[in-house]
């Protein structure tokens, strides 16, 4: 596998490939790669002839300085993980330098209202920061197709967004959710569960599961009602939010219209860990 850690080497290498007219597909990541990532860089290797995998965890996108320390780093095992997939990966690995120069800073974006919703208002300057970030990765990888992943579904819609607005010329792929077996979305986060926590945590998809089953016959109202009721008591899991918000838009849902797609959205906390997950509703 050959790895760049700057975007000197890096250039060269990209231009040749779309000198070539080679099509080049990028995953961006923080690494802690799991089966998730997996699946999008198995995507971006069916769908292009260069796969790029970016791992770099992005100062400007934590607004809490403790979670950007404990955020898990294992490059040694993200580089095993990646080369038993497939030797012709190529992986960026940049440092805070390569990507920022001095100034560790975040641009401003506005993405139509999207960047105010659960996320974004929970996480300040969160979305600035991953507008930021992207839109100096796909300067630097110039990619014709990006993958992401569905359980950060806010991100993925603000992604396209920045494309659109920006008109990067970058198709934005969106991939399904992959799942523990008890159910708990994939994430780089989970790593840092105990056994314990982890086995609770797939209470959070149980409960998205039974809004989903229960979302045609009942009220949103009686649903969020539900939903905060069954956390209340939990000894495990702290409730941060629950959303039923329209899939374009994220706009929260007061009243269910016809025409409209939904999206039943969640952030909770697990003693240290913040988990967040979101289902398709029918
Ligand atoms: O989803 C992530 O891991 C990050 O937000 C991303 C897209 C790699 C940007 O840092």
């Amino acid at each position: 596998m050959v790895v760049y850690t700057d975007k000197e080497s890096l250039t060269p290498f990209i231009l040749s490939k779309k000198n070539n007219s080679k099509k080049i597909g990028f995953v961006p990541t923080m690494g802690a790669l799991h089966k998730g990532h997996l699946s999008l860089v198995k995507t971006a290797l069916d769908q292009n002839d260069v796969v790029v995998v970016s791992i770099y965890v992005n100062p400007t996108q934590f607004d809490n300085l403790k979670d950007l320390e404990n955020y898990p780093r294992i490059p040694v095992k993200d580089q095993q993980f990646l080369e038993q997939l497939s030797g012709d990966i190529v992986l960026y690995v940049p440092d805070n330098k390569d990507i920022y120069g001095r100034a560790v800073d975040s641009m401003n974006f506005r993405f139509d209202g999207l960047e105010h919703q659960m996320e974004g208002a929970h996480r300040d300057g969160h979305f600035d920061g991953v507008g930021t970030i992207l839109t100096l990765l796909f300067e630097i990888v110039q990619p014709d197709m990006a993958y992401f992943g569905e359980k950060d579904f806010q991100q993925l819609q603000i992604v396209r967004k920045l494309v659109e607005k920006n008109s990067i010329p970058v198709q934005i792929i969106g991939c399904p959710i992959v799942r523990e077996n008890n159910g708990l979305a994939m994430s780089s986060r989970n790593k840092r569960l105990s056994k314990k926590e982890f086995k609770e945590a797939a209470f959070i998809y149980e409960t998205l599961s039974e809004v989903r089953s229960k979302f045609s016959s009942t009220s949103i109202n009686k649903l969020k009602l539900l939903v905060k009721e069954r956390f209340l008591h939990h000894d495990y899991l702290k409730l941060e939010y629950f959303e039923i918000a329209n899939e374009s838009t994220l706009v929260p849902a007061i009243r269910k219209r016809k025409d409209n797609k939904y999206r039943a959205f969640i952030a909770v906390h697990c003693g240290e860990v913040r988990l967040i997950d979101n289902v398709a509703l029918p």
